[in-house]
């Protein structure tokens, strides 16, 4: 267990949610939370510490006072950012999280140099870009968190509309983590049955559409953004890492090559293990879902040549 530590930068709703969920499973030896409000991260750690007295196995949850405090992790994740406010475009968005992200990064670069790191920050996709442009490391060692997420939003769907089949579910999405999200209900699956063998056409449409609205729907009601599903699927995603258990997961990475594409990161299926990205699963795409998936590509392209546009890499 010693050595397992997880640093996660951003402890709003999402991080402190991973953590907690962290926590509660006991996989890791430590947790380190680093929030730019250092009382978030302070407050949160000890809650969350206090948790972990009826947790299965104890966990170490700290905050860091400084960047430096998140160290020698093994998994860093990066939930920092702000969110959208009245009268701000999506573009500015993107340029402050963007910054954001460049920030926290260089960070990682300093202290935790062999860590491997998974965004969790909006827009999603691209950010991870920008993680890949400003490290420059193996793209093994870097990637996003959408797909866990959609997946689990697309199984409640399969659940709501068979009405059977509970932890049965396997779904898939892949492209963007964003309005051209691609569910792939042809190749999902409850209890080994193929979901066509037991819905209609006109009910796959309406998993696909409810599952993209899954994000919104949530924020419809609640008035502000999930963080339970996307906390556990942070937690699923770094379990599989530290244990090498090489389970299949639609990710964030970077393409080179793979699917047609290079130079840009969007979700596909990987192997997750203790290298991170294991391998890059290919499937094979019939013309509707290769034009989707160029669609898909094409939104996270226009998100990257904005901030090509202002110069960020330069
Ligand atoms: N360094 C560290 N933390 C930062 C920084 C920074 N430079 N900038 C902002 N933060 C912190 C904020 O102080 C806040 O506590 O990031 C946290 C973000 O938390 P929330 O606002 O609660 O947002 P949350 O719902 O957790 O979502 C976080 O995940 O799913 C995505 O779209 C979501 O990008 C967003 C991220």
């Amino acid at each position: 267990m010693v050595g397992r530590k997880v640093g996660i930068i951003g402890a709003g709703f999402v991080g402190a949610t991973a953590a907690y969920s962290l926590a509660m499973l006991g996989t890791c030896h430590e947790v380190i939370l680093y929030d730019i409000s250092p009382g978030i991260a302070l407050g949160k750690a000890i809650d969350i510490g206090q948790s972990t007295n009826y947790s299965p196995k104890g966990t170490i949850v700290t905050a860091a006072e400084e960047p430096s405090d998140i160290k020698d992790c093994d998994v860093v994740v990066i939930t920092a950012g702000v969110p959208r406010k009245p009268g701000m475009t999506r573009e500015d968005l993107l340029m402050i999280n963007a910054k954001i992200m460049k920030e926290v990064v260089e960070n990682i670069q300093k202290y935790s140099p062999d860590a491997i790191v998974l965004c969790v920050s909006n827009p999603l996709d691209v950010m991870t870009y920008v993680i890949h442009q400003m490290t420059g490391w193996p793209r093994n060692r870097i990637l996003g968190m959408a797909g866990a997420l959609d997946g689990a939003r697309m199984a409640y769907q399969i659940h709501k509309s068979v009405g059977f089949g509970s932890g049965q579910i396997k779904a898939m999405v892949i492209g963007d983590h964003g309005q051209n999200m691609i569910p792939y209900p042809e190749i999902s699956v409850v209890g080994g049955v193929p979901l066509g063998q037991l819905i209609s056409k006109q009910e796959m449409e309406n998993i696909i559409a409810r599952t993209k609205e899954g994000g919104a729907e949530i924020v419809k009601h609640l008035g502000t953004s999930a963080y339970f599903a996307p906390g556990r699927a942070i937690s699923v995603m770094v379990e599989a890492i530290l244990d090498d258990s090489k389970i299949v997961m639609s990710s964030s990475v970077l393409l080179e090559g793979e699917y047609g594409y290079k130079d840009v990161t969007v979700g596909v299926p990987v192997v997750l293990g203790a290298k991170g990205v294991e391998e890059i699963i290919e499937l094979e795409l019939d013309e509707e879902m290769q034009a989707k998936f160029a669609a898909s590509v094409d939104s996270i392209r226009e998100g990257i040549s904005v901030l090509k546009q202002n110069n960020f890499f330069a």
